[in-house]
């Protein structure tokens, strides 16, 4: 409990100038990973909706499915910085219902902090969150639970008076009392400019290299994703390929009736087969 990362190291991480290395994930097996891996923080994403369970958006994920993978990556990883993906409803109806569903990451999962995606209308709620007591990534930039309104997405803060609302927004959600930025897929010079002016831990998902952190999903970083990864994304290992093989080689070895062999099964006692064949013989 002791070496728990908390939201002091990450503040004191970002006066250091060292850079803060974040996986989002969603799995015990997973995170048991990441956290022997030197990285300070994992955010239970609610692309889990996409990546773990293969629907077309973040949408579906609900409060129970984050709770419950929310305590799994605690349980893999118990040091490591964690932060709840707030889902989509889950905060837009009220402040009160955001406050509540907020502090069942803290009380259910071992939450640390809980995540947003934020625009100016939701201003109250993080700040109403946070003044509960609960610590808020506002979550600003590309923001996939928009889906619906904006059909696809596209790099935000591209031009200067797009930026200057970016630059806004991050300085309201800085004093409603957010305690760290995420910045989806803006541009890097901007995001910049927002770490620069920011006494809080600023968190880049395809935001370039200024910001105070990074963020990565655990199936890009692991070659785990299909399709064509989005250009700030990066793959370090192609263990999709090394699974596919992996799980070949066993179906064929069941078919082939190779496994399994003798070291992979149990047997009787010393005798005991004996025996049984006595008591098979005596009843039939
Ligand atoms: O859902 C997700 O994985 C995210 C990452 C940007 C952290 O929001």
């Amino acid at each position: 409990m002791n070496s728990r990362i908390t939201i002091l190291d990450l503040l004191q991480a970002k006066r250091d100038g060292r850079a803060i290395a974040v996986v989002s994930c969603y799995d015990y097996t997973t995170a048991r990973q990441v956290g022997q891996a030197g990285v300070d923080m994992i955010i239970v994403g609610d692309s889990a909706a996409q990546l773990m369970f293969g629907f077309d958006s973040t949408l579906p994920a609900t409060m129970d499915i984050m709770v419950a993978l929310t305590a799994a990556v605690r349980r893999g990883a118990p040091d490591v910085y964690l932060v709840a993906d707030m889902p989509f409803l889950s905060y837009q109806i009220s402040a009160g219902e955001a406050i509540r569903n907020a502090g069942r990451f803290l009380v259910e999962s071992g939450a640390q902090m809980v995540k947003i995606e934020a625009a100016g209308a939701h201003l109250d709620t993080i700040r109403a969150v946070s003044d509960s007591g609960i610590a808020v990534m506002a979550h600003i930039g590309i923001r996939p639970q928009r889906i619906s309104t904006v059909g696809r997405f596209r790099a935000e803060a591209t031009t200067a008076e797009i930026a200057m609302q970016l630059i806004d927004l991050a300085r309201q959600m800085v004093n409603a009392g957010a305690a760290a930025l995420l910045i989806e897929g803006a541009a890097a010079e901007v995001s910049q400019i927002i770490t620069e002016r920011s006494e809080i831990p600023v968190i880049s998902c395809g935001s370039g290299p200024a910001c105070d952190g990074q963020v990565l999903v655990a199936p890009d970083i692991l070659g785990l994703t299909d399709g064509r990864l989005p250009k700030f994304s990066k793959t370090y290992a192609e263990l999709g390929p090394r699974s596919i093989e992996a799980f070949r080689a066993y179906a064929e070895e069941v078919k082939a009736r190779r496994f399994p062999d003798d070291e992979h099964s149990y047997h009787m006692k010393p005798g005991e087969l004996q025996r049984l064949t006595d008591l098979l013989g005596r009843t039939h």
